[in-house]
C-alpha cells in the first residue's frame, strides 16, 4: 500500500511511519517541521526512506501533490495544546480546521478513489467525563468547573442538582462533547468535516479518539502539550515539576505503540468505516503520583512536584476511556504495560535534547487570566 501520514514527522506519526515501513510499505509524509515541535528542524528519527514533503496542510498544491498515487491517508497534523489555543485561537482554527479543509477537498478531487482516511482526533472534546452519583448509581454529566464552584465544592466534580460527591467511571463514544476550548473544538470539528464529506464522497473515514499518547520522541521542549514531557523536560533542567490543584486529578495515559496498533487496526477494519472510536488505556493515573514516578525515571527520586493550588481555566478533573467499541471494532487491547512504558521514555530523556520552556509557558497563562491563584485553601477536594 502507499499511505501518506500528515503531521508524520512528529510524535505519534513518525512511529506510525516505521511500522509501516517495516511491513513493506510505501510512506509518504507531508510535514511543516513546525518549530514549536521541531525546534532543531528536521528530527534525527525520521526514517530517511520514508519520502518527505516539507509543506503545509494548509497549502493545496502541495496536499494535492502530497496524495498523488496514495491509497491511504492518516491525518496526524494538528496544531496540539488546550491552553494555548485559548490564546492562540486563530492559528489553532487555521491548522486544525482549514488545514483539514484543505485536506479533505485535495481528497475529494483526486480521480482515484481513496481506500481509507484515518483521522487522529481528541478525547478532548468530551470535557469532564462520566461521573457516577454515589447515592443512586445514576450516571450524569457535568460541565467545567468554574472558579466559584471550586471554592464552594473542592476539586471534585459534584452532582449539579444535589451537591453530592461524583465517582468518575469510563466514558464511551456516544458522551455528549462538552468541552468548549478552542483546541476540543477544532478537533471535533475536524471529525465532522471528516465523516460529513467521507459520506458524500464514499472514501471510509475512521476517527481515532485518543487519550494522552505518552512515549519517547514527545518533544520535551513543547511547553504546551504532552504533560509527561513537560514535567521531564523540568525535571532534567533539576527543577520541579509544577502541577496544578491538588495532584489528585487523573489522566488516562496510552503507550504511542498501542496508538499505533489502533491505527494500523483501523486501516485494516472495514467494520469500523464511519466510526469514531476510543483510544486509550483505561486506566485512570494520579498526576502527583506521575509526576513522582518520573522523577525516579528522570535519576532525581528527591525532586518532589511543586503542588500549586492552582486552577488552569478549562481543565478536567477525570476523563477516562471506555474501550468496548475499540476492543469490539478494532480488536485493540492496550499491550505496553505503564511500567515498560515509563522505562521506555526513561531512557528516551537521556538522549533527547530538552529545553524546560515552562516558566514562559505558565507566564502566558497568567497574563491572560487563564490561571487563578491558589484556591486550595478554600476547597475541600478529596480523590475520586
Ligand atoms: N499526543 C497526544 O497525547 C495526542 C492525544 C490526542 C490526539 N492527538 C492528535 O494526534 C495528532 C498527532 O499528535 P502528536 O502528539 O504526534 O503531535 P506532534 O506535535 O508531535 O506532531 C504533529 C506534527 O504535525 C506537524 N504540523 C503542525 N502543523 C502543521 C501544518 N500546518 N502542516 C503540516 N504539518 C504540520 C508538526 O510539525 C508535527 O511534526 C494530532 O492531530 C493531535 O491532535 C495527540
Amino acid at each position: 500500500m502507499r499511505l501518506l501520514v500528515t503531521g508524520g514527522a512528529g510524535f505519534i506519526g513518525s512511529f506510525l511511519v516505521d511500522r509501516l515501513l517495516a511491513s513493506g510499505h510505501t510512506v509518504r509524509v507531508l510535514d511543516n517541521l513546525d518549530p514549536q515541535v521541531h525546534p532543531r528542524g528536521l528530527p534525527a528519527y525520521l526514517s530517511s526512506e520514508a519520502g518527505l514533503l516539507v509543506g503545509d496542510v494548509r497549502d493545496r498544491v502541495r496536499c494535492a501533490e502530497a496524495l498523488d498515487g496514495i491509497d491511504v491517508v492518516v491525518h496526524a497534523a494538528a496544531a496540539v495544546g488546550v491552553a494555548q489555543s485559548l490564546y492562540k485561537v486563530e492559528h489553532y482554527v487555521d491548522v486544525n480546521v482549514r488545514g483539514t479543509a484543505t485536506l479533505l477537498q485535495c481528497i475529494a478531487e483526486r480521480k482515484d478513489p481513496l481506500r481509507k482516511l484515518v483521522m487522529l482526533t481528541s478525547m478532548v472534546g468530551y470535557g469532564e467525563g462520566v461521573y457516577r452519583r454515589r447515592s443512586d448509581g445514576r450516571l450524569l454529566r457535568v460541565g467545567i468547573r468554574t472558579e466559584n464552584e471550586i471554592r464552594r465544592w473542592g476539586w471534585e466534580p459534584v452532582c449539579p442538582t444535589t451537591g453530592e460527591p461524583l465517582e468518575s467511571v469510563p466514558t464511551p463514544e456516544g458522551a455528549e462533547l462538552l468541552a468548549r476550548n478552542i483546541y476540543a473544538l477544532t478537533k471535533r470539528y475536524q471529525e465532522e468535516l471528516a465523516l460529513g464529506l467521507g459520506a458524500v464522497y464514499r472514501f471510509p473515514v475512521i476517527c481515532l479518539r485518543m487519550f494522552n499518547v505518552y512515549g519517547p520522541r514527545q518533544s520535551l521542549s513543547n511547553p504546551y502539550t504532552g504533560v509527561l514531557a513537560i514535567f521531564l523536560s523540568r525535571l532534567l533542567a533539576g527543577q520541579p515539576p509544577v502541577v496544578y490543584e491538588d495532584g489528585l486529578q487523573t489522566r488516562d495515559f496510552v503507550s504511542v505503540h498501542d496508538v499505533v496498533d489502533a491505527i494500523l487496526a483501523a486501516i485494516k477494519a472495514p467494520a469500523a468505516d464511519g466510526e469514531v472510536i476510543n483510544i486509550g488505556s483505561g486506566v485512570p493515573r494520579r498526576i502527583a503520583e506521575v509526576a513522582r514516578l518520573l522523577a525516579k525515571i528522570a535519576g532525581v527520586p528527591s525532586i518532589e512536584a511543586t503542588i500549586t493550588g492552582q486552577f488552569r481555566k478549562g481543565d478536567v478533573r477525570h476523563c477516562i476511556a471506555d474501550l468496548s467499541k475499540a476492543r469490539r471494532l478494532l480488536g485493540f487491547e492496550p499491550r505496553v504495560a505503564w511500567e515498560e512504558g515509563l522505562a521506555e521514555l526513561g531512557q528516551w530523556c537521556r538522549v533527547a535534547a530538552a529545553v524546560d520552556r515552562f516558566d514562559r509557558a505558565d507566564q502566558e497563562l497568567r497574563t491572560r487570566g487563564l490561571l487563578t491563584e491558589r484556591l486550595s485553601a478554600e476547597a475541600r477536594g478529596s480523590a475520586a
